[in-house]
């Protein structure tokens, strides 16, 4: 997805938009480019490609200046070239800009905008915001960047410099989140926190429909209906070594290894052993609505809607309040019968996901309690939610997410047990699973210390074509995240399915080449996974299984047979998906795959 940057101080702009930009490669680009404001004018360089190509072009002649904006582009409207790369200037080039989200009237602006005589150069929604902003202008820029905003629809991060008022730059926020860093007389603007890091922990974030004009004596605030607002300045905590590799090979490795830690971070200071308790404080205001809901709606994208079907397993099992699963994409849209003693508990790695945005103000509008079960700190989800649980997972920098699955699936582990203990479970039952809780990290260290033994495996079979992956009850969701995890990285495709529901269709694919892996961990329904997998190998299908430590039975049925430590059922997937994590990461390094960065996605998809 795209990302913003903008700087206005006393150094060189250049090397502070690139560095801004190179950290917010994560999220996935298709070019880049900057603009810098000088005397001579506005210099604007953009490449195809990654930011290293940006950068040759500017070791021949960087723009001189120290004010500047730079920009990551996620192509949403025209192909990604250059001419349709950021920034984008309106015909006299004198106002430039970036822009992240998508400008929904941009067609009919567009027509307005040619039939008085603007000239476009790119297939852009973008390049329409400069002309406007042009046709508006009359002598005050604060004015014609309002009544632009105000014609806009769609969403937007926005961030303007112009030759009419060179010494400012101007921002805006509409769904596309802008976060403001303040340093010792010099400002910068991005898209999330992580450029800023380096120069300066105080922030403030714009909220939809707020814009700032930056400036050498300060930072003006307003909305965009023009009435002046006071933002109070946030302290960064998180650190910043946390975002780098740490000696890793890719951060999607780093990430499956820091995961004994993440798990564990997740449930620091809110477990009460002793007393079988949980104690939630970011749920604490809505506690008795959450315990005397009638129903739980989970709606999420990706990988996060798998750790939403795991919580459905939870809540109907030991919470006994029914729960409904939606992808957030169709909730958003099909009109959901929901009621004010509902909830809707969103569950988002980035907090940014349009998709899961749009759930959650659609359940929100409908009247429910909305909840965010969210890992980034202050983004849109989890302001706009009326309580939440941070997973306190960290920055996930991997496109393809780890970490966060199972801090998300911790986390409704942990308001399973909290609801659980105010209706019926008893304290020595909480304890029990308590302790499996906190064994965890444990249990998945031994899973990790595999890792070679996995390699392997991956080396095995690595020239796949298809994978099908299978798994009953609560690891059927972990079948599906398998396969997620192989197609996103390694780009084999991969299908995931309830184990007994492979006779309906997927068993007509099964012969010598189609490699199948199965979840078959010691638990009530582990004698049936066996006739599942019993009809695969008679139709010489190659099994891959992942099963309890133990398990002496089990090895004649598999290939290939990895073990994990027995859990109970409803703490396996956080085991179970831990092989598998690493089964899709080894075979897409071996097939040369950009696993940090798969090609065609984004970490954060703040688009429909
Ligand atoms: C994108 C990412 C996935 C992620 C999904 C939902 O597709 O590539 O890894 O699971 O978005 O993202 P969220 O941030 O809402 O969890």
């Amino acid at each position: 997805m795209c990302g913003i940057v903008g700087y206005l101080g006393h150094n060189e702009a250049v090397p502070v938009l690139i560095n801004g930009l190179k950290r917010l490669e994560y999220r996935g680009y298709d070019s880049a480019g900057i603009a810098v404001l000088n005397d001579s004018g506005i210099d604007v360089v953009k490449e195809v490609g990654k930011i290293r190509n940006l950068e040759t072009v500017l070791a021949a002649g960087a723009p001189k200046g120290t004010i500047g904006i730079g920009h990551t582009r996620w192509a949403t409207h025209g192909q990604p070239n250059q001419v349709n790369a950021h920034p984008h200037s309106d015909q006299s080039g004198n106002i430039v800009l970036i822009h992240n989200g998508i400008i929904e009237n941009y067609t009919v602006l567009k027509k307005i905008l040619q039939n008085k005589g603007h000239e476009f150069k790119s297939d852009t929604d973008t390049e329409i915001i400069a002309h406007l902003v042009e046709e508006n202008y009359n002598g005050d820029m604060e004015k014609a960047f309002r009544e632009s905003l105000l014609r806009l629809e769609g969403t937007y991060g926005i961030a303007l410099i112009t030759n009419h008022e060179p010494g400012k730059i101007f921002v805006a926020r509409k769904g596309s989140p802008i976060v403001i860093g303040v340093g010792e007389n010099e400002f910068f603007v991005a898209s999330d926190v992580t450029p800023l890091v380096p120069y300066t922990r105080n922030v403030f974030y714009l909220e939809d429909d707020e814009m700032a004009v930056i400036s050498e004596s300060g930072i003006i605030t307003k909305t965009i209906h023009n009435k002046t607002i006071e933002k109070k300045l946030e302290k960064v905590t998180f650190d910043l070594e946390a975002i780098e590799k740490e000696g890793y090979d890719h951060y999607m490795l780093k990430e499956i290894f820091e995961q004994p830690k993440t798990i564990m971070d997740c449930m620091r200071g809110r477990i009460m052993r002793e007393e079988g308790l949980v104690k939630l404080g970011g749920l604490r205001d809505i506690e008795n609505k959450l315990i005397n809901a009638n129903k739980i709606y989970f709606t999420a994208s990706g990988t996060s809607w798998h750790a939403a079907l795991i919580g459905e397993y939870l809540i109907e099992e030991y919470c006994r309040i029914p729960v409904e699963v939606e992808y957030a994409s169709e909730f958003r849209y099909r009109n959901p019968i929901i009621r004010s003693d509902e909830i809707v508990i969103a569950i988002s790695q980035s907090g940014e996901t349009a998709d899961t945005l749009a759930a959650l103000r659609e359940g929100k509008h409908k009247g429910a309690t909305v909840l965010g079960i969210v890992n980034t700190v202050g983004s849109t989800i989890a302001r706009e939610t009326d309580a939440g649980v941070y997973i306190h997972a960290g920055p996930e920098i991997g496109v393809a997410s780890t970490k966060a699955f199972t801090s998300q699936v911790t986390a409704i582990l942990l308001i399973t047990l909290m609801i659980a203990r105010r209706k019926h479970m008893s304290v020595v039952q909480a304890k029990q699973l308590i302790d499996e809780l906190l064994r965890l990290p444990e249990n998945v260290e031994k899973i990790l210390a595999q890792n070679d033994k996995i390699k392997e495996m991956a080396d095995i079979y690595r020239n796949e074509k298809n994978f099908l992956y299978l798994g009953r009850g609560y690891n059927f969701p972990v079948a599906l995240e398998g396969a997620l995890k192989l197609k996103e990285i390694s780009y084999i495709h991969a299908e995931g399915y309830p184990a007994a529901e492979m006779k309906h269709g997927p068993i007509a694919l099964i012969d010598e080449n189609m490699p199948v892996v199965f979840i078959a961990t010691k638990d009530a329904i582990y004698d049936k996974v066996i006739s599942n997998i019993e009809e695969v190998r008679a139709r010489k299908g190659r099994v891959i299984i992942v099963a309890s430590e133990g398990d002496t039975k089990i090895a004649k049925y598999g290939d290939h047979v990895i073990y994990i430590p027995e859990s109970s059922q409803a703490l396996s997937p956080l085991l179970t998906v831990i092989p598998l994590q690493l089964l899709a990461y080894h075979i897409a390094v071996l097939r040369g795959c950009n696993v940090d960065q798969p090609r065609n996605l984004a970490k954060s998809v703040t688009v429909e």
